[in-house]
C-alpha cells in the first residue's frame, strides 16, 4: 500500500485536507498501473483491480496464487450466481481463462457507482497476467462490449454496461492520473469518477474533444507524436513552416520540427490509435519510435546528459545517485478535433512523463539510487498509455461518443494548445475511420478476432527493491516474462562534467 501517502494524509487530516483521502481513489506502483478498490459479493469482499480503458471485462483472481495477496472467494458470497460459461482473454501481454458468475459489485470511493449485479470473470488460470508487487488482484475493463472476453455462448457483459442498464442511460467517466507522488516517492495516485452528466465535472478548465472513431477500444484520430525543441537550441524555423501542412504562428516557446502530419498520421493509425490507461507507456509504430527517441537522445547528448543506448532502445533502467530534473525536450501529441475535420489540438508533455521514475532506494548503508525508464515504446498499435494521462483529466464522454482532454490540478505541467488549423481535411489525409456508434453483430464478431486487449504494465520496481544477491537468482525466472524488466545495472550512468 502507498505507505508514504497514507502517513501524509493522516498528518493532514486534522487541518485542511480530507480531500486526499476523498479525492484520490487510484493508487499504483511505478509501471504497474493504477488500481481501485472494489467490493464484490455479499458480504462484500474487498479487492483491488487495475483500471483499464483498453479492455472491457471485470475479471478477478478466484483462487490463491503466490503472486497475489488476496482473491475473491466466490463460495463466501451468498449472492453469486453461476452462469456456467468458460471464457478466455488474451492481452498484449498475458492471458487468462475464467468461469463467469454474476454478483454484486460496488466501488465505495465512486459516489455515482451504485451497487449493481454484474458479470465477473473468475480467473482460474493465468499466464503473465498478475504481477507480484502490483497491489491488484484483477482488472476492471472500461471499454466497449465488442472486445469483452468471450466464451462459446456469449460475451461477458462489461460492468459499465450493467451500470448503464441500472441508470437507464449511458454513463460517462473521467480518469485523472497524477504520476509519482514526488521526485523521490514512486507511488502513483489518481482519480476515477463516474459522471452521469459531463457538464457537472468540477474541473472547469477548457476541454478539448476528439471523437471516438469506433466503439471497441477507445479509438481516436491521432495525428502525430513529435518532439518539441526549444527555439533557443534549434535554429530550424524555416523547416517548420515548410514541413507542416498548416499556416499559423506558434505562440509557445517551442517550434515544430517534426512532421509531416500527412505521412506520419497514416502510419500512426494504420491499425488503430487508442486511449488506454492499462498500458504504461506511449506506444508508437517502430519508425516513429526511432525518430522520436533519436531526437530525444540527440537532445540529451547536446545537454551533456550521457545515457546509454540500452536505455533508449532496449527498455533498460537508468539510475543516478540523486533524483533528476531532465532538461530534455517536451513531447507533443496532435489529436483531431471533434467538430472540425480541419482542426486539431496539441497536448504538450514535459520530459518527466517519458523519463519515468521507477524506484528510489536509499539502501542500508549502500548508495541511494533513483532509477528511470523510458516511457515510450515501439509497437503495432498506437497507444496513449498511462503516462499520456499524467497532468490531465481525461473525460470519456460515452454518451456523446467523445473523449475530452483538460489540464488538471495534479501531476506534471502538461499543457494543451489549440485548436490549430490544418490546410486540408484530416480524416482523409490520415485515412481515419468515420465515427461510428454501436457496432452490429457481424462487426462485433470481427472485432473478436482482433481481441488482443492492450494491457502492458512493465515491471521493474520489484527488481530494484531486491538485494543484489537475490537479483541474480531471480534473473532466470524473470526472463520468461515478456515485460520490460531490467536485468542488469549496466545502465547506471552519470552526467558528463
Ligand atoms: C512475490 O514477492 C514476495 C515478497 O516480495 C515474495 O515473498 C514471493 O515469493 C514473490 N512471489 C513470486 C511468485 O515471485
Ligand atoms: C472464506 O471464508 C472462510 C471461512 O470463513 C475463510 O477462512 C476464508 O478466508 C474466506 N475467504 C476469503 C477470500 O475471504
Ligand atoms: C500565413 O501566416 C502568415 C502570418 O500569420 C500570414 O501573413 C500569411 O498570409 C499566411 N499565409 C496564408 C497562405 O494564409
Ligand atoms: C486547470 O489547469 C491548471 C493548469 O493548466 C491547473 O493549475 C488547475 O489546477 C486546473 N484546475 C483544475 C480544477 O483541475
Ligand atoms: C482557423 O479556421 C477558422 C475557420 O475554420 C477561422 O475562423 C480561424 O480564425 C482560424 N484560426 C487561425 C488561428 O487561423
Amino acid at each position: 500500500m502507498p505507505f508514504k501517502l497514507v502517513i501524509h494524509s493522516l498528518l493532514l487530516v486534522s487541518s485542511v485536507t480530507l480531500c486526499l483521502a476523498e479525492e484520490y481513489n487510484l493508487f499504483g506502483f511505478a509501471g504497474l498501473g493504477y488500481a481501485i478498490e472494489i467490493h464484490l459479493g455479499h458480504p462484500p469482499q474487498k479487492l483491488h483491480v487495475l483500471l483499464d480503458t483498453g479492455s472491457s471485462t471485470l475479471a478477478v483472481a478466484s483462487v490463491a496464487r503466490n503472486d497475489i495477496t488476496t482473491y475473491f472467494d466466490v463460495r463466501n458470497s451468498t449472492s453469486a450466481y453461476d452462469i456456467g460459461d468458460e471464457v478466455f482473454a488474451k492481452y498484449t501481454e498475458g492471458d487468462w481463462s475464467a468461469k463467469v458468475v454474476t454478483d454484486y459489485v460496488s466501488i465505495p470511493s465512486v459516489p455515482l457507482a451504485p451497487e449493481v449485479r454484474a458479470d465477473i470473470a473468475l480467473i482460474t488460470n493465468a499466464h503473465d497476467f498478475f504481477m507480484n508487487g502490483s497491489g491488484w488482484q484483477g482488472i476492471l475493463g472500461l471499454a466497449y462490449p465488442a472486445i469483452g472476453a468471450r466464451g462459446t455462448d456469449n460475451t461477458v457483459t462489461p460492468w459499465l454496461k450493467s451500470l448503464d442498464e441500472k441508470a437507464g442511460r449511458t454513463m460517462s467517466f473521467s480518469v485523472k492520473l497524477c504520476g509519482p507522488t514526488s521526485p523521490v516517492v514512486t507511488t502513483h495516485y489518481g482519480q476515477f469518477e463516474i459522471l452521469d452528466d459531463v457538464s457537472k465535472n468540477k474541473n472547469h478548465n477548457r476541454t478539448f474533444y476528439t471523437n471516438i472513431l469506433r466503439e471497441r477500444w477507445f479509438e481516436i484520430g491521432l495525428l502525430s507524436i513529435r518532439v518539441l525543441h526549444s527555439k533557443k537550441s534549434s535554429p530550424k524555423d524555416a523547416m517548420a513552416s515548410v514541413i507542416l501542412p498548416f499556416n499559423e504562428t506558434i505562440k509557445s516557446n517551442y517550434e515544430i520540427i517534426d512532421g509531416p502530419i500527412g505521412k506520419e498520421c497514416k502510419l500512426l493509425n494504420a491499425q488503430k490509435s487508442i486511449v488506454d490507461c492499462g498500458t504504461t507507456n506511449i506506444r508508437v509504430p517502430g519508425d516513429i519510435y526511432n525518430k522520436i527517441v533519436g531526437e530525444i537522445e540527440e537532445a540529451a547528448k547536446n545537454a551533456n546528459i550521457l545515457i546509454l543506448n540500452e536505455f533508449w532502445y532496449h527498455g533498460e533502467t537508468a539510475c543516478w545517485p540523486e533524483p533528476r530534473h531532465f532538461s530534455l525536450p517536451w513531447l507533443a501529441v496532435d489529436i483531431l478535433d471533434a467538430d472540425n475535420d480541419q482542426q486539431y489540438f496539441t497536448v504538450e508533455y514535459p520530459p518527466e512523463i517519458y523519463m519515468r521514475l521507477m524506484s528510489s532506494h536509499s539502501g542500508d548503508g549502500t548508495m541511494s539510487e533513483y532509477c528511470y525508464k523510458l516511457g515510450i515504446e515501439p509497437g503495432d498499435t498506437a497507444v496513449l498509455g498511462a503516462v499520456a494521462f499524467e497532468g490531465l483529466q481525461v473525460i470519456f464522454n460515452k454518451e456523446a461518443g467523445k473523449i475530452g482532454f483538460q489540464t488538471s490540478n495534479c501531476g506534471p505541467q502538461t499543457r494543451i494548445t489549440g485548436p490549430h488549423n490544418a490546410s486540408q481535411p484530416l480524416s482523409k489525409l490520415c485515412n481515419l475511420a468515420t465515427p461510428k456508434k454501436h457496432y452490429t453483430a457481424v462487426e462485433t464478431k470481427i472485432a473478436q478476432w482482433a481481441l488482443a486487449v492492450a494491457l502492458t504494465v512493465s515491471m521493474g520496481l520489484m527488481f530494484y527493491l531486491l538485494a543484489p544477491r537475490v537479483r541474480s537468482s531471480l534473473v532466470k525466472s524473470l526472463r520468461r516474462m515478456p515485460t520490460q524488466i531490467s536485468l542488469s545495472r549496466t545502465a547506471l550512468v552519470e552526467e558528463v562534467a
